[in-house]
């Protein structure tokens, strides 16, 4: 399967080019150098595939869903490191935790009983 397949993609911002035409294939299991010179467009690139940026340009599917049009389902099915930027170290261990379980849809209840005991146990107080 392949897991993300681009054809053409693009993207300016106010006329200027930031990508120009990238297609590229990356199958599953498979490990994806992505590299170039500072400005190139790699991470605007990685912007544009989990559906942060809309292309101004071209199409791409990841993990067999249309960039253009199932955002969401992709949204549910990836993960992504951009940089060392991490949302994380802005909060704290309970608020993290709350995210973490928000985003698994684990119910509210059993989310905070969940995060007490886990902070608890890990002597994290
Ligand atoms: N939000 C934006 N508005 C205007 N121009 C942008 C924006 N984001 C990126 N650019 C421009 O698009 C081009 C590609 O930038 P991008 O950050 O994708 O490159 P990069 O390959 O990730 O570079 P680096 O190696 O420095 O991380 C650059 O010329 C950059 O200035
Ligand atoms: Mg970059």
């Amino acid at each position: 399967m392949c897991v993300i397949d681009t054809k053409s993609l693009a993207e300016s911002y106010g006329g200027a080019e930031a990508v120009g035409d990238v297609s590229l294939r990356v199958e599953r299991g498979g490990v994806f150098g992505f590299l170039g010179p500072n400005g190139a467009g790699k991470t605007t690139t990685v912007r544009m595939l989990a559906t942060l940026t809309r292309p101004s340009n071209g199409e791409a599917s990841v993990v067999g869903f249309d960039l253009q049009n199932q955002g969401p389902a992709i949204r549910s099915r990836i993960g992504v490191v951009l940089r060392g930027e991490s949302y994380e170290y802005s909060k704290t261990v309970e608020q993290a935790l709350e995210l973490y379980g928000m985003l698994w849809d684990i119910p509210r209840s059993t989310r905070s009983d969940r995060i007490e005991h886990l902070i608890d146990e890990f002597g994290l107080t």
